[in-house]
């Protein structure tokens, strides 16, 4: 079996408990330098991904792992749904989300609960969607959770799901190694208290089984229709799959 990546290699803490650790001590830089380090582009990402819900128009939609609800948010704008629950283990993403929730008045809309995407706080059948967005490389147990999300889905419901992928094409793929490599760990380690979480980063997407492999582990455990549609030569990709 492959070693499992986790953000501080502690013998004595599981990769849940390092990965909420490591949110809470980024969550206040989190937003400015996801989008500084993307130079924006994650925005666009997020949009495209979002935009694959468009045709099904869900009424009742979760957000696994929805940090500071920046993909929540852009669903609410795109989609117009009833509801929106996000779902996280770090309470201080979570903390960051009320804040904007409460900012942008949408607490009618957009409700967050602290919860664990591996053991979801939610009845079979309950959404028309889940959404997860650079949240299942950070899983403890891929397939653990790729099947929560599918019990909680309505017979019908799709799953849409943002990550890293891993570019093949040179000159991208060398590229890509350097910033992801050597800019992204220095500009967090300018400005995020949390040094460690901006070199996990690549460590993460380089271990996460992307592409064919995610598309075979959402097939496994039972989505239909499955799909990878890349982005930006690779270096995000897009996973749809239906119940
Ligand atoms: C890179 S952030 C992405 C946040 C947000 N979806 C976005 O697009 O900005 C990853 C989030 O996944 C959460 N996470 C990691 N493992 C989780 C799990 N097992 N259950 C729920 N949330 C989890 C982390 O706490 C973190 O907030």
């Amino acid at each position: 079996m492959s070693k499992t990546i986790t953000p501080y290699n502690n013998q004595q803490a599981t990769k849940k408990e390092q990965v909420a650790d490591m949110f809470n001590n980024i969550s206040k830089t989190y937003d400015f330098l996801n989008h500084f380090m993307s130079l924006g582009i994650d925005i666009i990402w997020r949009k495209k991904a979002i935009n694959e819900l468009k045709k099904d128009q869900p009424k009742l939609i979760l957000d696994v792992a929805t940090g500071t609800g920046d993909f929540a948010f852009e669903a609410l704008k795109i989609l117009k749904p009833e509801k929106i629950i996000g779902v996280d283990i770090s309470r201080g993403m979570l903390d960051i989300a009320e804040q904007k929730i409460a900012k942008r008045g949408l607490g009618d809309k957009f409700g967050v609960k602290l919860g664990d995407s591996e053991k979801l706080p939610f009845n079979d059948k309950e959404f028309d969607a889940v959404t997860v967005a650079y949240g299942v490389r950070n899983f403890e147990n891929l397939e653990v959770g790729l099947a929560d999300i599918h019990r909680v889905l309505k017979q019908g419901g799709k799953a849409v799901v943002l990550e890293f992928s891993k570019p093949k094409a040179f000159p991208i793929k060398q590229l890509y190694n350097f910033y992801f490599n050597y800019i992204t760990p220095g500009i967090g380690k300018l400005f995020s208290k949390d040094s460690r979480a901006y070199s996990y980063l690549p460590e993460s997407v380089a271990a996460f089984p992307d592409g064919k492999n995610f598309v075979a582990l959402m097939d496994k455990v039972g989505f239909k229709n499955t799909k990878q549609r890349p982005l930006a030569f690779g270096i995000c990709s897009i996973y749809t799959g239906v119940k």
